[in-house]
């Protein structure tokens, strides 16, 4: 379900730039697909229109209808979501004509409104500008989602908060945030967008904007003290959606949480909130040996109390049964519409010894990743600041070059 606090639906390499020619071929590819599926006539005119425009810009603008249906499709072919079922009910929402730092801050939180729902969240996709061929990207988040907790590094080299985040926490404070004075487990970071434009820029996520679940269990009430809560959306915003040869490196896009995500990898892994012992110790288990299994009772009972503290606190969150059902009934519709299923097994599957409980389990998957799709955006920011130059000198040395 998750690599190291990544995201959920992806291939994992970046991918270069396409030239020319392959960016008609996808494109041909992409129309032909969408027609078909859409059963809609005149695909041939609309090729060679597309054809056109390639040949004189180098790319091509996709209507509304055909960026919405690519945005779903690549939903349909990302290999590692388990949640694709969901994929023909994505709302996409067709931003490509904001392009400053304010505008994005402000469509994006109203992409958080949009998905949040009341707690019943909704699937959404907010797209950006398009990347410029040979170029890049238009506008770029440096979060790997929209709500995200800092890794505070402590004097004594340890982490509070979140340690998948110590970079980014500290990529924000070096363009000059300034984390709470009283530092926390909890505290959201800030985002960091830039554009052809504009340097990379701090904005405030909206508190008012971001839903959160105090955790707590059914039978046992010393699990309010331990005090731990997690966002309700996932919101993963470094990613490229790419359709038609086209790539759109801004758009940002949700579903709504698996137990597993939160339960066992967010706060279990070691190198995240490392959760399963002080568990462990309220339960009384024996912790002395592996052998007693606590790390898998204790994980066990912190995914409960991720589904019971949604559930009361009327988030949408899913179980792993249900999931797993849901996606049979997905690889049943996709082999009936004659498409293979393309599937990343090891992501698919839940990440605690219970996977072999459920159907997802036992099958296999076509492992190939077609476009559209969504593959991992080109990292941002490294240690020392920016990674190599930022978008607004890449476009400012393609403007100067145009003269
Ligand atoms: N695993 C990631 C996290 O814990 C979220 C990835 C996307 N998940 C999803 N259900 N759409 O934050």
């Amino acid at each position: 379900m998750d690599g190291e606090g990544s995201g959920c639906p992806v291939a994992h390499a970046p991918r270069p730039q396409a030239p020319v020619e392959d960016v008609t071929a996808e494109a041909v590819e992409f129309l032909g697909l969408y027609h078909a599926e859409r059963r809609l006539p005149d695909v041939a005119a609309r090729i060679a229109e597309v054809r056109e425009e390639i040949a004189l810009t180098g790319t091509y603008r996709h209507t509304s209808e055909e960026l919405s249906y690519g945005a779903k499709v690549a939903w349909r072919q990302s290999v590692r979501c388990v949640g694709r079922v969901r994929w023909a009910g994505l709302k996409v929402r067709d931003r490509r004509d904001v392009t400053t730092v304010a505008g994005i801050a402000q469509e994006l939180a109203q992409h958080l409104s949009v998905a949040d729902n009341g707690g019943r969240i909704q699937s959404v996709m907010t797209v950006f500008a398009p990347d410029r061929p040979g170029v890049g990207p238009r506008a770029r988040i440096w979060n790997d989602q929209l709500i995200r907790y800092c890794g505070h590094r402590t004097d004594d080299g340890s982490v509070l908060g979140d340690p998948a985040q110590v970079a980014m926490t500290e990529a924000a404070r070096r363009l000059g945030w300034r984390a709470p004075a009283v530092p926390g487990r909890f505290d959201l970071l800030p985002w960091v967008i830039e554009t052809a434009y504009e340097d990379p820029t701090l904005v405030e996520v909206p508190r008012d904007l971001v839903r959160e679940v105090a955790l707590t269990h059914p039978a046992y009430p010393w699990f309010e003290e331990l005090r731990l809560r997690w966002h309700a959306l996932p919101v993963i915003s470094n990613m490229r959606l790419r359709v038609g040869g086209v790539d759109y490196s801004c758009a940002p896009f949700n579903g709504h949480y698996l137990s597993d995500e939160i339960g066992t990898r967010n706060m279990g892994d070691r190198d995240r909130y490392d959760q399963l012992l002080p568990v462990a110790r309220e339960l009384g288990l024996d912790t002395s040996r592996e052998d007693t299994l606590w790390r898998e009772h204790a994980v066990l009972v912190i995914n409960q109390a991720v589904l019971h503290s949604f559930r009361a606190a009327g988030v949408r969150v899913s179980d792993p049964h249900t999931e797993s059902e849901l996606f049979m009934k997905f690889c049943a519709q996709e082999e009936r519409a004659g498409r293979p299923v393309h599937g990343d097994w090891s992501w698919l599957n839940g990440s605690v010894g219970w996977a072999a409980l459920h159907a997802v389990h036992h099958r296999y998957y076509d492992t190939r990743v077609p476009d559209p799709n969504l593959w991992q955006g080109d990292r941002a920011y490294g240690t020392s600041g920016v990674v190599g130059l930022t978008l607004r000198e890449r476009h400012d040395a393609a403007r100067r070059q145009e003269g």
